[in-house]
């Protein structure tokens, strides 16, 4: 019998064999109803579970760099399980995918891929909250259109960013970021990643004992300003993650680490910064010239990346796609 997923408040009362006779919300029932019957288990199991599967159409060809590695042979569509496989292989092995050659996929087509490799964003409960409120925000030049999100460049140009992982600041883990490059012009500025799975395993272990089980506390960056919006946090995460599917553990701060709970604000900021001189010296980085056409997808909790300022005038839009929650 499949693995079948249930909503958290669905399963101290309910049976697998009972969901049938419980009223679902909409939500609910756009999980349970997937189109590719697999819905249940949101396509986890199947990677859990895989065996022996036959060639996959795909080839994967390592970057040659200290990660990352370039894709062929994509079709839209659901996947086969020898794709799911392959490309979840890859992805522990690299960390990093960049699919080249195949046509720019409809936003359909991207929910139906991307579903076999765990739940999209928005069909958590938090995510579809939080992902609302994302792409409302113009401030960030994100914008919204027939389903699709742009980072564009603007008139005026954009100032760096900083080495972040995408949605440090809500509870849930994104585990998978996905950016397609839809313009790309002479002089645009690529995109830097750094592997924070190497940057934890380097760190010596008697740093390693007093933040075992601590945890950090993150806002969005957006609103900083604890005056303005006064709260403690919009997320806390162990300072050394776990991915929720392999468990690999990983150094989980970024530049926009707020503080570590339980420390006392100099010493965070201390630790803090101390961690990120770490991950500098240490952690391995790739840095990805876009053609146009690619699509990016990485790890984002053991991956983080950032951007050099972006010039005016220079022609630079990523579509992003939402990607995939924990
Ligand atoms: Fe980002």
């Amino acid at each position: 019998m499949p693995r079948i997923w249930i909503p958290r408040r669905l399963r101290a009362s309910s049976t697998i064999g009972a969901i049938d006779n419980l009223t679902l919300s909409p939500l609910d029932q756009t999980i349970l109803d997937r189109p590719n019957g697999k819905a249940q288990d949101h396509g986890m199991s199947n990677i859990a579970t895989l065996a022996a599967p036959r060639a996959s159409t795909v080839t994967i060809e390592p970057t040659g760099e200290a990660f990352g590695a370039i894709v062929h042979g994509i079709e839209w569509g659901e996947p086969d399980e020898a794709t799911v496989f392959e490309i979840t292989r890859a992805l522990r092995r690299h960390l990093l995918l960049v699919f080249r050659g195949q046509e720019s996929p409809s936003h359909d087509q991207l929910d139906t891929f991307f579903r076999r490799f765990g739940r999209l964003m928005s069909e958590t409960y938090d995510g579809s909250f939080h992902y609302s409120t994302f792409s409302a925000d113009e401030q960030e030049q994100i914008h919204r259109t027939d389903h699709f999100n742009y980072v564009v460049n603007t008139d005026e140009g954009q100032t760096e960013l900083v080495w972040h992982c995408d949605h440090f600041q809500r509870p849930q883990y994104k585990v998978l970021s996905v950016l397609e490059a839809m313009e790309f012009g002479q002089g645009a500025v690529p995109t830097m990643f750094r592997d924070m799975y190497t940057a934890y395993e380097m760190l010596p272990f008697e740093k390693r004992g007093p933040l075992e089980h601590k945890q950090t506390v993150n806002l969005d960056p957006r609103k900083r300003d604890l005056t303005k919006w006064p709260r403690l946090a919009d997320s806390m995460h162990p300072v050394f993650a776990s991915h929720p599917h392999s468990g690999r553990r990983t150094l989980y701060v970024n530049e926009f680490t707020h503080r570590i709970a339980g420390m006392p604000m100099e010493e965070s900021d201390a630790v803090i910064a101390d961690l990120l001189a770490h991950a500098e010296r240490t952690a391995p980085t790739y840095t990805h010239k876009w053609q146009v056409g690619d699509i990016c997808i990485w790890d984002n909790v053991g991956l983080q990346h950032r951007r050099d300022a972006m010039e005016s005038g220079v022609p630079r839009r990523l579509r992003v796609y939402e990607g995939v929650a924990e």
